[in-house]
């Protein structure tokens, strides 16, 4: 029987002013193997299926666990993760490009850095840092943190964002995962300080009325975190925000 292989078809730009081609590689399968494995495999001896040498795929990855984030890229024309996607689950050739809507840095690789940006507009954080001991924070339910804890488990991997009809330059959205967020930190108990100046911040242009709730995001987070609820409910809470900020004057 002739040895089990994996057909790739990798999409390559060496610089983000280069011309796309598209290389086809073959190499041995072997169990287990992933997106990632498969890379490896080619950065270790980067030759094309017709035998031509070319250079190895450049490609973010750290954790191999679906922790980091930073794998996301697009397969078989699916925003997902590389280190989770099993070989044996994808139709071959298996059609590799990067994320299609955050700049090219090189062939996989793009610029994700405007999730975190959103995330410092946002105040993406709790604010506990002084110039004394603040002891011990506020304590919180175990309601309470099952409650939250869906929303912590956000990578960062943007798949959420790739995937959204308003997230363009046009509409300048922040996305679903900065939206989510916003909830994660206003429900703080310590977080919540910043509650008001969070909620504004979705307020403005490409703040949360531009989302238009196709729900692209939810199908597509490889941590499913409940994006829609968060959605809805910071939509609701924004509103109140301005109704509050009106009655002030
Ligand atoms: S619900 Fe739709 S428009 Fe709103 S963030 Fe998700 S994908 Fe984008
Ligand atoms: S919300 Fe989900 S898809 Fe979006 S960045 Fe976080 S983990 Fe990724
Ligand atoms: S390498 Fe960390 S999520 Fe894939």
């Amino acid at each position: 029987m002739a040895n089990k292989t994996v057909q790739l078809e990798i999409k390559r730009q060496a610089s983000p002013d280069a011309p796309a081609v598209w290389e086809k590689f073959e190499i041995a399968w072997q169990p287990g193997m992933n997106v990632t494995s498969a890379l490896m495999e080619i950065a270790a001896n980067p030759v094309t299926a017709d035998g031509r040498p070319t250079t190895p795929v450049t490609y973010d990855s750290n954790c191999l666990e679906e922790i980091c984030g930073s794998c996301a890229m697009r397969i078989n024309g699916k925003a997902r993760m590389a280190c989770s996607s099993l070989v044996e689950h994808l139709d071959q050739p298996i059609r590799v490009e990067p994320l299609g809507k955050f700049p090219l840095v090189r062939d996989l690789q793009v610029d994700r850095s405007v999730l975190f940006a959103n995330l410092k507009a946002v105040k993406a954080w709790v604010p506990i840092d002084g110039t004394y001991a603040l002891g011990a924070g506020p304590r919180q339910t175990p309601q309470q943190q099952e409650a939250n804890y869906p929303l912590s488990n956000c990578i960062s991997c943007c798949c959420c964002m790739e995937v959204c009809p308003q997230f363009n330059e046009d509409t300048d959205f922040v996305g679903a995962a900065t939206i989510a967020q916003v909830k994660l930190f206003n429900n703080h108990p310590t977080g919540k300080v910043l509650a008001e100046e969070r909620l504004r911040a979705l307020a403005g242009d490409g703040g949360i009325q531009e989302c238009g709730f196709a729900q692209n995001c939810v199908e597509v987070c490889p941590k499913r975190l409940p994006l829609t609820s968060a959605i809805s409910d910071i939509g609701r809470d924004v509103l109140l925000q301005q109704a509050k900020d009106f009655l002030r004057g």
